[in-house]
């Protein structure tokens, strides 16, 4: 077990157990809020790009709230245009981040088909333009967060880590996949040890992590500085309780019961209705509540039924009705992590 440790990235100071990854359209402000809350060190919020909040996007600039309590947070940019940066990074600032992250590993072809994301990857001279632009903006850290590379002939973490080093970026989060795998295969955890080699700024390592243990390994496999967790975390904030505890010799606390589970999500999904209304944070929740519910007897059946969460009502009778269904069934304590 490894001794309570902190990092520094520029001047924010990070417990060293496990960071909330971005992830657009899961790891939101009430998501996020959880996490940080079940002991997530840091959170970044998602994607936002740079030149949506320029023309004063409404919705883009929504993804940029960050609540108090979620701190140290970040918010997170993506673009290709260095001309649309510093414009960006002002009006993200209004928003307090701790950190900018410059997204360099999206593959989605709405983002990498316009020269942004993991795109970035493939052009280091337009990468380094825009670390530039940030660095040169920012009054708080510039991050940056890529990919192993664009594809397996393409594997050039290292380049584009030194590059984000020189550019000014204070930390590196590397997602060990290449561009093309998308979210197949198993993440390459030696690309992130080679980043760990070239830099000497902080390195974050990322991929596959969905336990304390595999949270363990990629800490000692790779040397990174601050593990970085995705969908690990889908509806399992006690995950991030459990590095906790685990980091700070803490004995494990048994898995979550049933009711536990019920009652986080409903704490999830009202701080979602408080920030987003209703109508939108009920549609989104659908999605956020099928989480909790994996793994649980019946979990298909009532995963069907969080596809027709309308309302709050929705939600409180779809818990009584799963609590009714399985108060015999483990005492009410479905103590299976999901
Ligand atoms: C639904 C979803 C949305 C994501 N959105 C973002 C994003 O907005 N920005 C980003 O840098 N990475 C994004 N990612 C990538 C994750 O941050 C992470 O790098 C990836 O999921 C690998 O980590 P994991 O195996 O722990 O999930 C997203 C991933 C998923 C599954």
């Amino acid at each position: 077990m490894a001794d309570m440790e902190f990092i520094s990235i520029g001047n924010v100071i990070i417990k060293k157990t496990a960071a909330l990854a971005p992830m657009a359209g899961v790891a939101d402000a009430a998501f996020r809020t959880v996490a940080k809350r079940f002991g997530a060190a840091y959170v970044v919020g998602e994607m936002a790009s740079c030149k949506g909040l320029v023309y004063s996007d409404r919705k883009t600039a929504e993804l940029l709230t960050i609540s108090d309590p979620e701190r140290p947070a970040a918010i997170q940019l993506f673009g290709s245009e260095p001309e649309f940066a510093a414009a960006a990074v002002e009006i993200a600032e209004r928003f307090r981040p701790d950190i900018i992250d410059l997204n360099a590993g999206c593959p989605v072809p709405k983002v990498a088909g316009n020269g942004a994301g993991s795109a970035l990857m493939k052009d280091p001279k337009l990468f380094a333009d825009m670390v530039t632009a940030l660095v040169k903006a920012a009054h708080v850290p510039v991050t940056v967060k890529i990919r192993a590379g664009w594809d397996p002939e393409h594997i050039n973490a290292c380049e584009i880590a030194h590059i984000a080093e020189e550019c000014g970026a204070a930390a590196i989060a590397v997602h060990g996949r290449t561009k093309t795998q998308m979210y197949t295969g198993k993440a390459d955890r030696s690309v992130i040890a080679a980043v760990k080699q070239t830099v000497s700024v902080p390195v974050i390592g990322n991929g596959d992590v969905d336990s304390v243990e595999s949270c363990e390994e990629m800490y000692r496999e790779t040397g990174c500085d601050l593990v970085m967790i995705g969908r690990g975390a889908y509806g399992d904030p006690w995950l991030f309780r459990d590095i906790d505890d685990y980091y700070e010799g803490r004995p494990r606390k048994p898995a979550p019961t049933l009711d536990e589970r019920l009652s986080v999500m409903r704490e999830q999904i009202e701080l979602l209705v408080k920030y987003k209304g209703e109508y939108i944070g009920m549609k989104e929740a659908r999605a956020q509540a099928a989480f909790y519910l994996k793994g649980m007897t019946n979990a298909a059946k009532y995963r069907g039924m969080c596809g027709k969460l309308n309302e709050l009502n929705d939600l409180y009778e779809l818990t009584e009705l799963i609590k009714a269904e399985n108060k015999n069934c483990n005492g009410g304590n479905d103590n299976v992590r999901v």
